[in-house]
């Protein structure tokens, strides 16, 4: 059994979101413009006593400055356990909403600033909370698991929120326990999960637009011209492209196999942003995008995450120098969205 879909209205809602997030990465900057502002930008982060902390999506200059300037790129598990943790006074997030409001969730002391407020998610964007909340009240007798990548407003209705990390360990717990779930957004996921547990999954109909873009086809035509690579797949794409993985992970899982697999060639079916930390930290190997299109095929995203990639060093600076893209959670929503992260969080520690 699954969800009614989204109207084909929202559907179209959210494709033109996407295409309306154009990336505005490095447009018109030269080398020294560049190193410049990154040096604005870190002195700005430790006169504000502020910490970075950046998805592996987002461009490489402001992974590189997180771990410069002593925040970190992560995952969205680790982002959240990372701004958790961390003695600052003030947490930028460079990825996209959730991650922000998870953050904040997580830390309602402190100042939670996000680099670009407009960054959203096709899931979260796809799973409103009110027609989420009705469906729940349906299944009243079902346990409620929800993505990282959906609003506050979603995770205060839900009993456990997961990220692609521990999805397949933490419903496989659930399931053993004779526990029957609501899944929600992605249904690529939430797929994915059902094969790999076999749990009593009602799926929600959402997904990401650029992972489902992916094509099994086209990849299996790829890996054929490739023999000898490994092909590493993010588990929100299509069951015809994780059925062609060596590996399916979240990305800091795909980062680690990219380093620990016996291969020098590898084709990856995540955000194209994930390659740069592939190469910093496997630099004698190869890594290609998977392919998101057939021949004469048109895509949205190109594996390219449009609400990512608004995120961008003069956004960062202009964000520490006005403060104007605080975090503002109600705050009974956040002490209810906050049970089930702080569960996620813990059973993450445990599982580690
Ligand atoms: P990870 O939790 O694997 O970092 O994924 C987040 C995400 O948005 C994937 O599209
Ligand atoms: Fe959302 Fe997909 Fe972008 Fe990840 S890549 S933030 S799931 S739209």
């Amino acid at each position: 059994m699954r969800m009614p879909s989204l109207s084909h209205s929202d559907q179209i809602s959210i494709a033109d979101k996407a295409r309306q997030a154009r990336s505005v990465v490095g447009e018109n900057l030269t080398p020294a413009e560049r190193r410049s502002l990154r040096q604005q930008a870190g002195d700005l982060l430790s006169r504000e006593d502020a910490v970075l902390v950046a998805h592996y999506y987002v461009d490489s200059e402001l992974q590189e400055l997180a771990e410069e300037t002593g925040g970190c790129v992560a995952d969205s598990l680790e982002m959240a356990r990372f701004g958790l943790s961390h003695p600052a006074s003030t947490v930028i997030v460079a990825g996209v909403r959730f991650m922000g409001e998870t953050a904040k969730i997580l830390s309602p002391e402190k100042q939670v600033l996000v680099v670009e407020p407009q960054a959203e998610c096709s899931l979260d964007l796809g799973c409103p909370p009110a027609a989420f909340g009705a469906f729940c009240d349906q299944h009243p007798e079902r346990t409620v698991v929800v993505y990282a990548n959906t609003s506050a407003e979603v995770k205060a209705r839900a009993d456990w929120v997961v990220t692609s990390s521990i999805a397949v360990d933490l419903v496989a717990d659930l399931a053993a326990k004779d526990k029957k779930m609501i899944w929600a957004p992605d249904r690529y996921l939430g797929d994915y999960v059902k094969r790999q547990t076999g749990a009593d999954l009602l799926l929600w109909d959402g997904s990401c637009i650029v992972h489902e873009e992916f094509k099994g086809e086209v990849l299996s035509n790829l890996k054929q011209q490739h023999p000898q690579a490994k092909v590493l797949v993010h588990p929100e794409s299509p069951a015809s492209v994780i059925e062609l993985a060596d590996v399916v992970g979240s990305t800091s899982q795909l980062i680690l196999a990219a380093q620990q697999l016996d291969s020098s060639y590898f084709i990856v079916a995540t955000e194209e942003g994930i390659l740069h930390k592939m190469r910093q930290s496997a630099p004698k190997k190869t890594f290609v995008a998977a392919p998101t299109a057939g021949e004469g095929a048109t895509c949205i995203s190109c594996a390219h995450c449009p609400w990512m990639k608004m995120n961008d060093l003069q956004r960062l600076i202009a964000v520490l120098q006005s403060k104007d893209t605080e975090v503002v959670i109600d705050e009974e929503i956040r002490i209810r969205a906050a049970m089930p992260i702080q569960r996620m969080v813990e059973y993450g520690r445990q599982s580690a």
